[in-house]
């Protein structure tokens, strides 16, 4: 009972921080911020894979409220988003992200069909990407002055990409055509096989070859190691696969989610927050990751409740009361709605934490991150019963 009354008022606060930022905000779109003692946010100059999750809050707040500046504030950025898919060199497996949050979005709350037309171009752009060779979801692009990075961008798929599958099964619950399903499926099974590992700890990235379409092996970008389990990624891929056991009601997909949350629970620290990398050596600073705790909750929530309605009532709530767990820690220590002039919601996050210490940027070290605040959002709805999101 406690735990229900705690959840209902992080949502409130929630909704009052989303509320203030409004108009600090503007039309920009939060990349990173800083771990204080100002918590403001960096923007991008132009674009970035981050721009609509600011976006996704205020949706989600508008669907809660019915607060017109909400909705409109998050209409603003329609033509962005026009510009994105109009930009070649911007188009990459984050459509996902991009458009699943804004203009399905949209078009799901006010039925807008304009925002309906801009999800299936991107569903298109994305299932463009798709490799029938090698039966992947190319992520990244080639830079127009690397041709190293070309032949590499060509052959790696990354675990972030489950997060991105949600725009092709919305697309095929809209049109019923099965191409969309079918990349959406393949992709996740190419994932399950050379992304998670015999202990279901997880690759961030994997490698093919291109031409080929053979697999080569394994590989970090934003973990510690190659042979690590980078936190974020991990979450990426509990909450994708519990999303699509959701989505098509094929109970392998919860199981696997649950082997990956399995391992989550062996390995996280006693107050449920994740550190960065959960292969983190010792005598390394163990920084937190709260963005990885929050996509986590949010996962173990949709695991639980897809056991749950399979009659999987005990199993589900050990999944349920984990996240309630992983909630709370986030909320004693690293939540900022209490503090008016913060921009985010959650401290404590970790954009990439090698890259911070190699250029002397702590902000990319610990800090706020956009996502970080939109799946705190979505972890703290779902435990107060909320169903109505934007993935599919
Ligand atoms: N998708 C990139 C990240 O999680 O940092």
């Amino acid at each position: 009972m406690t735990e229900v009354l705690a959840v209902k008022t992080i949502k409130a606060d929630i909704v009052e921080s989303i509320q203030r930022n409004v108009s600090r905000i503007g039309t920009r779109n939060p990349m990173v911020g800083d771990d204080g003692p100002d918590f403001e946010y960096l923007y991008p100059e132009d674009y970035f894979w981050t721009d609509s999750f600011w976006t996704g809050q205020l949706w989600l707040a508008y669907g809660l409220t019915g607060d017109e500046s909400l909705k409109n504030s998050a209409r603003t950025r329609n033509a962005h988003l026009e510009t994105i898919l109009n930009t070649p060199l911007w188009i990459d497996h984050d459509l996902g992200f991009l458009f699943s949050l804004s203009v399905v979005a949209d078009y799901k709350l006010t039925g807008c069909e304009k925002a309906k037309s801009l999800g299936l171009r991107a569903a298109d752009a994305l299932r463009n990407r798709f490799n029938y060779c090698g039966n992947y979801i190319q992520a990244w692009n080639a830079s127009s002055d690397d041709p190293e990075k070309m032949s590499m961008a060509m052959g790696k798929i990354i675990i972030d990409c489950m997060q991105n599958l949600g725009l092709m099964l919305w697309a095929y619950k809209e049109t019923g055509i099965e191409s969309y399903r079918e990349v959406a499926l393949a992709q996740a099974e190419t994932s399950a096989q050379y992304l998670v590992r015999e202990d279901y700890s997880t690759y961030h990235t994997f490698d093919f070859d291109p031409k080929t379409g053979k697999p080569v092996g394994g590989k970090t970008h934003q973990g510690f190691a190659d042979e690590s389990c980078w936190s974020r990624g991990h979450s990426w891929a509990v909450h994708g696969f519990a999303k699509l056991a959701e989505t098509t009601g094929d109970m392998k997909y919860a199981e696997l989610s649950a082997k990956l949350a399995d391992y989550v629970i062996e390995n996280i620290t006693p107050d449920g927050v994740p550190v960065w990398d959960y292969r983190l050596p010792l005598d390394e600073v163990q920084y937190k990751d709260t963005s990885a705790g929050a996509v986590t909750a949010a996962g173990l929530f949709i695991l639980a409740n897809v056991l749950i309605k399979a009659g999987q009532v005990s199993r589900g709530t050990r999944y349920h009361d984990f996240a309630l767990k992983m909630l709370k820690g986030l909320r004693d220590e690293y939540d900022l709605t209490g503090m008016s002039d913060a921009q985010g919601l959650l401290r404590g996050a970790a954009q990439f934490v090698k890259e911070g210490q190699r250029e002397n940027k702590p902000h990319l070290i610990q800090g706020m991150l956009p996502y970080g605040d939109y799946y705190y959002f979505e972890a703290v709805l779902l435990a107060c019963g909320h169903t109505d999101f934007f993935w599919e």
